[in-house]
């Protein structure tokens, strides 16, 4: 085939060559994982001169293309559903979850009407209406799938305000503990920074209920409005819940919207001990999921789900001459009406597509496994002289960090210094890929390993060389 002026169309052959040639890039991958390291990273100046180069003009031969996909560029990141991946918030998605999202985007589904997607349509009616089962919504509550946790915040607070009618001097409480991207939907949405009250966190670093109805009542006897309370259903840094019982009471006696940032930790419902924790999150008017996170599913998937849809077509529907045949009446639902997007992949496929090839009993396992490892982790940390923790395990996420040995004095700066040498070893010898965060103003180390190939191994393996660690890595450089 001549590679000049090359068609956009490609043989069928081609097309199943092509495919089997990235199934096999995908399984081999997939298969060498373990024993690639989970980290790798790059500076700006390393990889340009690898990886920039003029656009061409003509097509190359696609086998060729495909080849520096694989090898020069895709492995230049972090594996992140690597087994000893345990930073920020992993991602390992099951292999149904692939099949449907290359099926959703080969199939072209667009899924921001009715008209032209009944049955992907009808498919994330389905699956959002299990996951208002398992977070105990009431009937008829339902949302939409979104590119991920930030644009599901994003669409919570612009409907939480629309529903207040647009209060000039409206009010938000948010957590210190609250995700950025929480705080990031707001200032979109247009509240100013004095708008926003971050409420301070009590020793397990979830919202004090009093602290907030404090402050509502300072704020409505200066004239503003409170609209909208945004707590935590896992928080980032320590997988904290805010009293979501208490929140839901104060948000009915103020007239406010709940809403629950949920979108690493919502998945854990699944579970008994998740049940025990998100106690009261069914009450909540609208909570974001991230099933690309805990549900194993490939980015992007994001869910926001809401009590009454209403208030999201309320605020998000418009209707212009160019859609009208797309008015087929309230039964049908069109998504675009529930949020940000009109064209939308189908991301409900491949959560539907995972759901039904292993059950919702797999998931539960798979959900409690990260649980389960990460209390095990807190158990080794707390049997360790050289660690000392600093949050329990709570929905899969533990912090802590090395304790100066006896004798030894540094100051604060100093021990934070050496942690963060700890931590870069860790990254550096390929024993784990694992980040840091600040809990009470010092640098604290955290795993999260949420991911269903951890085994408790891979955990016990890790904290034994941060053991190692503290003893090889001297405290002052
Ligand atoms: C609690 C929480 N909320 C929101 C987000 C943002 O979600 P996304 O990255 O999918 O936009 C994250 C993580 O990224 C998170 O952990």
């Amino acid at each position: 085939m001549g590679v000049k002026g090359r068609s956009l169309e490609w043989s069928e052959e081609e097309i199943r060559r092509l495919g089997y040639a990235v199934v096999d890039a995908v399984a081999e991958r997939w298969s060498g994982l373990r024993v690639e390291p989970p980290w790798r990273d790059a500076t700006r100046a390393e990889v340009a001169p690898l990886l920039d180069e003029p656009c061409p003009e003509e097509g190359r031969p696609v086998d060729e293309v495909l080849r520096r996909a694989v090898e020069d560029i895709l492995p230049i990141a972090g594996r992140i559903d690597h087994p000893r991946f345990f930073a920020f918030v992993p991602s390992s998605p099951a292999w149904p979850s692939v099949m449907g999202d290359w099926l959703a985007s080969a199939f072209t589904i667009f899924q921001g009407t009715w008209l032209e997607s009944a049955g992907p349509s009808q498919i994330e009616l389905t699956v959002l209406d299990w996951f208002r089962e398992w977070l105990g919504m009431p009937e008829g509550a339902s949302g939409l799938f979104t590119s991920g946790g930030s644009a599901a915040n994003l669409i919570a607070v612009i409907a939480a305000r629309h529903r207040a009618g647009h209060p000039d001097q409206a009010m938000a409480y948010i957590g210190e503990q609250s995700h950025s991207s929480v705080e990031r939907a707001l200032l979109i949405a247009g509240y100013r920074p004095e708008q926003i009250r971050k409420i301070p966190g009590e020793a397990g670093y979830a919202m004090r209920t009093e602290a907030i109805r404090a402050a509502i009542a300072q704020d409505r006897a200066v004239g503003r409005t409170p609209v909208l309370v945004a707590a935590n259903g896992g928080a980032t840094n320590t997988g904290a819940v805010d009293p979501l019982h208490e929140l839901a009471d104060l948000a009915a006696e103020e007239g406010l919207w709940l809403h629950v940032d949920a979108a690493y930790g919502g998945f854990a419902i699944l579970t008994p001990e998740g049940r025990e924790k998100l106690e009261g999150l069914g009450r909540a008017d609208s909570v974001t999921l991230d099933p690309h996170k805990w549900l194993f599913q490939t980015y992007e998937a994001g869910c926001l789900m809401v009590r009454n849809p209403d208030d999201l077509t309320a605020a998000f529907h418009i209707m212009p001459e160019y859609l009208q045949d797309t008015a087929l009446g309230m039964e049908q639902v069109n998504f675009a009406d529930r949020g940000l997007q009109l064209t939308r992949s189908f991301r409900a496929l491949k959560v539907w597509m995972t759901i039904q090839s292993v059950g919702r009993a797999a998931l539960e396992e798979a959900v409690r496994g990260g649980i389960v490892r990460a209390e095990a982790a807190e158990r080794r940390i707390r049997d360790s002289d050289e660690l000392v923790l600093l949050s329990e395990a709570c929905l899969g996420i533990v912090c802590f960090r090395a304790r100066l040995p006896d004798g030894v004095e540094a100051t604060p700066e100093e021990l934070d210094d050496w942690n963060r040498r700890i931590q870069d070893r860790v990254i550096e010898e390929g024993v784990a890929m694992m980040s840091s965060t600040r809990l009470g103003g010092r640098f604290a180390l955290r795993l999260c390993p949420m991911n269903y190939r951890t085994t408790e191994d891979d955990v016990s393996q890790t904290i034994e060389r941060i053991r190692e660690f503290t003893r090889d890595v001297p405290v002052t450089p």
